[in-house]
């Protein structure tokens, strides 16, 4: 069964309460998801394989240590997961960007999928899907579908705010992938709508409502 890791990060649940406030414009909205998600980064690389480098400083040589093992990849899941990539990128400044574009239909909430490119070599690279709201969960599982459809191995999936039917519906379909969550919150509602939540993400990165 897969790692589920709700962060209990301080700076992580002050930011979080702060952007869930409906007052709370784009611009500022924008900032401090791309601060969440270089915490979350930052928790959520904790585990990442580390390696013995020679090297020389300006004193003398040296041993240290340096990242081993698979190369990284980040894949935002579209729109809404845009918001989180310059946070990871600013962390993990060598991972190559794939992006997946899944949007909810409205009436059925099932995800439509209307984009998809990825790292050529991605099927060798860990990849960290992102995308802030992890709801009814059909669009993570699609888009870690279509991941595996390409060969990719190692996933881990990331968002700021979870729904416990979300988290459930991503265990049963993909046990091996681990998640890392901002918060979890209670329940959705009658729209599939995370319950406090913050709304919905797209339209507050990108000032469409
Ligand atoms: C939102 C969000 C997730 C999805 C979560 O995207 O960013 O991708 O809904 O819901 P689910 O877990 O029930 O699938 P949306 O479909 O609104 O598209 P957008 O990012 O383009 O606004
Ligand atoms: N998508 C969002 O942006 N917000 C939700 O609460 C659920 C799905």
């Amino acid at each position: 069964m897969s790692k589920v890791q709700v962060m209990d990060h301080p700076l992580i649940q002050h930011k979080i309460t702060y952007i869930r406030r409906e007052d709370v414009g784009s611009k500022e909205f924008r900032e401090i998801v791309g601060e969440i998600a270089s915490l979350m980064c930052y928790e959520a690389t904790r585990d990442l394989k580390l390696q013995d480098v020679k090297i020389k400083t300006p004193i003398c040589e040296t041993t240290g240590k340096e990242l081993s093992g698979k190369k990284l990849a980040i894949v935002p899941i579209l729109r809404a997961g845009l918001g989180m990539v310059d946070g990871m990128i600013h962390m993990i400044p060598s991972a190559k960007v794939g992006h997946i574009g899944l949007y909810r239909d409205p009436d059925t909430f099932e995800p439509i999928e209307y984009y998809c490119k990825l790292p050529a070599d991605c099927d060798e690279r860990e990849v960290f899907v992102v995308d802030p709201m992890l709801a009814t969960g059909g669009s993570s599982v699609a888009a870690i579908q279509m991941l595996k459809e390409k060969g990719v191995k190692r996933i881990r999936f990331m968002c700021i705010i979870a729904a416990p039917e979300g988290v459930e519906r991503m265990q049963k379909e993909h046990p091996d992938v681990d998640l890392y969550i901002g918060a979890l919150d209670d329940h959705l509602n009658d729209h599939k709508y995370i319950v406090p939540g913050l709304g919905d993400a797209g339209d507050r990165i990108f000032g469409t409502k």
